[in-house]
């Protein structure tokens, strides 16, 4: 791997070297490698931040700090120059996410490796292959696995990625959402959650996108949860195998009732530390290029 930019440019057979040596990761593989990181955050984030800083130190990379608020962004320089400017000073791989979508276009002349933390509503190509570790970890195949993708879809670039991934990975996606969030860009039939919800294999919830939604859009968070959320009801009815993800932040008692963020079927926090290993794998895929 070059860089990762999009879930879009990684065959199933790249997909999964990812996931074997992120599975290695976790089970005690040691890795060292040498040279400098910096993770640069134009929106905020918690998990993919921390756990790339994480990865990075554990791979052995020193950790350049940057934070937009006190950088020569807030005079106005340009991502592009930010980023060269970085490479310049000797910097060996970025880690960013950005609003923009598909930001790092402008980013192919770097001579440095870009690690895409999320894009506007485009990609989330390093929580996509974590949600695949932790969904291989539990079943170890992929192929005819029900999967349903159930929220705000159009605003989600985690089920954008995952839809494509776990389509080429031999899955069965289906969508769950309120017609204003639906995304007919992506070839996913729309069911009703009480339709299929005692029939799939993973019940993966999205975050309700606040930040992305039009000023003064309606929003009645009990009539969601009603509606598309994982009830105690719904929960129940799932098959005894069944699994339950979000990526998190979750809003609680929006997607999924409070009480069934940490329950036996919860693979939410597992998803985070996964997300550690993953990452590792992924950055060094890259530093092995
Ligand atoms: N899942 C995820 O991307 O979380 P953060 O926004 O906290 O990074």
């Amino acid at each position: 791997m070059k860089h990762l930019h999009s879930i879009n440019e990684l065959t199933p057979e790249q997909m999964m070297a990812v996931i074997e040596r992120a599975l290695a990761f976790k089970q005690g593989k040691k890795a060292h490698y040498s040279g400098y990181a910096a993770n640069l955050f134009f929106e905020n984030s918690t998990r993919t931040k921390c756990s790339f800083e994480m990865a990075e130190r554990r791979l052995g990379l020193d950790v350049i700090p940057f934070e937009t608020s006190t950088s020569s962004v807030t005079k106005g320089e340009s991502l592009y120059d930010t980023c060269k400017t970085l490479e310049s000073i000797g910097v060996d791989v970025l880690v960013i996410r950005h609003p923009d979508n598909a930001y790092y276009d402008q980013l192919e002349v770097l001579n440095i490796p870009v690690v895409n933390g999320g894009d506007g509503s485009g990609q989330h190509p390093s929580q996509c292959l974590l949600d695949l570790m932790t969904i291989y970890e539990e079943y170890g195949t992929f192929k005819d696995l029900k999967v349903l993708i159930c929220g705000d879809i159009i605003n989600s670039r985690v089920a954008r990625s995952n839809y494509t991934a776990l389509t080429k990975l031999g899955a069965h996606v289906q969508f769950a959402a309120p017609e204003h969030w639906q995304d007919y860009t992506l070839d996913a039939a729309y069911v009703a959650i009480d339709d299929v919800i005692g029939d799939i294999d993973v019940c993966m919830l999205l975050r309700v996108q606040h930040e992305r939604h039009a000023d003064g859009q309606s929003f009645e968070e009990a009539d969601y949860h009603s509606r598309y959320g994982l009830t105690t009801t719904r929960y129940n009815q799932l098959k005894d195998g069944a699994i339950v993800m979000h990526p998190a932040p979750v809003n609680r008692g929006v997607e999924i009732d409070s009480a069934l963020v940490e329950a036996d079927k919860s693979r939410i926090f597992k998803q985070m530390e996964n997300g550690v290993y993953t990452r590792m794998s992924i950055l060094s895929h890259i530093l092995d290029n």
